[in-house]
């Protein structure tokens, strides 16, 4: 696992804008998974300023992305796939049919199955960018998760709900479960980055550097892949040893 650890949040996602930037200039056709949260957000505007300076293009690449919410519509603010078009989508070249969310109405085991088939058809996943929450969870694979885990419907976890309350009206609101990649859909990407800042995910960090591989800390799973970065400011570096 390589590590970087920069000041701040500015230069987290400048390097991390910067690794995807060069991902796509090499695979101008490339599949990449998107992460929803806070953590990549500061990153897609720098992507979005790349776009508009016509340094990179998304025209011929394919999304995907790590998980959305059950029983919420696309057009609920708070679905991941409005945060995406908010946040990423509507500013850039992305043709909007090479743009894939996991579904989280209807029959959430079928579409949990159609997804991993249409990752599959596609090629795969060159580039998946992940956050990580304070229990260790990726996408939402909470503890517990299985490391042969594929897409599929995930009960959220109290600290879960907790840390999403600020999304919606109030903490009553937040979908208890949701449809998430799983452990076995991540590790297969080719390349993978993980963006982490703040306090708040030091004690996550520290597990999935020093810990121990477990399902109790999902992200440490990510030891077992052979090409992932983590790019963390210097207050998520804070517990971590020399
Ligand atoms: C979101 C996702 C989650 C978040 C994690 C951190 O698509 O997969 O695992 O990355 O909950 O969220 P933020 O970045 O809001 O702290």
């Amino acid at each position: 696992m390589k590590l970087i650890i920069e000041k701040n949040e500015d230069s987290v996602a400048q390097v991390a804008a910067d690794i995807i930037k060069k991902e796509i200039l090499n695979n101008k056709k490339m599949n990449i998974c998107f992460a929803t949260g806070n953590s990549p957000l500061k990153t897609y505007n720098n992507l979005i300023k790349m776009y508009e300076n016509k340094e990179i293009s998304f025209k011929n690449i394919t999304s995907f992305n790590l998980d959305e919410y059950v029983g919420i519509s696309k057009e609920n603010p708070c679905s991941y796939h409005y945060f995406m078009h908010q946040n990423l989508f509507n500013k850039i070249d992305i043709n909007p049919k090479n743009i894939n969310l996991p579904n989280g109405n209807g029959d959430i085991k079928k579409n949990g199955q159609e997804y991993e088939k249409l990752i599959v058809q596609k090629g795969g996943i060159d580039l998946m960018i992940l956050g990580i929450g304070v229990n260790g969870h990726i996408a939402f694979n909470e503890p517990g998760s299985k490391l042969e885990s594929r897409t599929r419907e995930i009960e959220l976890t109290e600290s879960t709900i907790e840390a999403n309350k600020i999304y919606f009206k109030n903490k009553d609101e937040v979908p208890k479960t949701a449809i998430s990649m799983g452990l076995a859909t991540i590790l297969e990407a080719k390349k993978i980055i993980l963006i982490a800042t703040g306090q708040s995910k030091s004690q996550a960090i520290f597990n999935t550097i020093h810990g121990e591989i477990t399902e109790k800390n999902p992200a440490s799973f990510l030891n077992k892949h052979n090409d992932v970065t983590l790019i963390i400011d210097e207050k998520a570096a804070k517990l971590l040893k020399n």
